[in-house]
């Protein structure tokens, strides 16, 4: 099993069930026009959040980490007319990119892009005493996943959905002497959030065009 099968079978069901999506293939081109990593979230897995934010009929959804606005904008087009999104990015130049993307995905009023430190725009968030959100996606610098699902629950209520990306890495979580920042930063957050009561969480191993990977579930409960 390989990269290449994997990449081959998504790309056959994303033939079947993906229907051509000019905005989102704008926002691919804008990553690679712009020389951003090539780390957004697949076509399969951008379907995914859509699918999960329709199917929860979350009505206010929080991101934490941007790049060029993939996954913001599979998830704020899943939201109905009263929806929110605010999504957190740290690099000016990829929150430039993002709004230029919710602009021409006619998304602009429904997201709500702050830029910066997403430590300090989750406490300034948390000081605003805002609606609980009922959807959170946190995909940004692995090493803050603890901080991030703890401020997050700040932010939640019973029923809310937390999906946290990258949770596996080719498999090298199960390395507790791994030296790699971003390994430990995802141990750290599978401890956090074991230890956390109120919580009940699963994660999922993935493999597809992205490699191996998975996605933590947890639903507060
Ligand atoms: C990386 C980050 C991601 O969010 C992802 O989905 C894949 C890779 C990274 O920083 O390497
Ligand atoms: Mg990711």
């Amino acid at each position: 099993m390989s990269l290449s099968q994997w990449t081959a079978v998504d790309n056959y069901y994303n033939n079947l069930l993906l229907p051509e999506d000019e905005i989102l293939e704008h926002v691919r081109q804008s990553a690679i026009d712009a020389e951003l990593p090539p780390i957004a979230v697949s076509d399969a897995f951008g379907k995914y959040l859509e699918m999960m934010v329709k199917i929860s009929g979350a009505k206010r959804i929080l991101e934490i980490g941007t790049l060029a606005g993939f996954s913001t904008i599979c998830m704020a087009r899943a939201l109905p007319e009263d929806g929110k999104l605010i999504t957190m990015e740290y690099e000016q130049k990829n929150a430039g990119v993002s709004r230029a993307n919710f602009k021409q995905a006619g998304l602009e009023d429904k997201i709500e892009l702050r830029q910066g430190a997403a430590l300090e725009s989750l406490k300034d968030l948390i000081a605003e005493n805002p609606e609980p959100f009922d959807f959170v996606f946190i995909d940004a610098d692995k090493e803050n996943i603890a901080n991030y699902l703890e401020l997050s629950l700040k932010l939640s209520r019973k029923g809310t959905i937390i999906i946290t990306d990258n949770v596996v890495r080719d498999g090298e979580v199960i390395d507790m002497n791994s030296e790699d920042e971003m390994v430990k930063g995802v141990q750290k957050g599978n401890e956090f959030i074991s230890k956390q009561s109120g919580v009940s969480s699963t994660t999922i191993q993935t493999v597809g065009e992205k490699g191996y990977d998975g996605f933590l579930l947890t639903v507060v409960e």
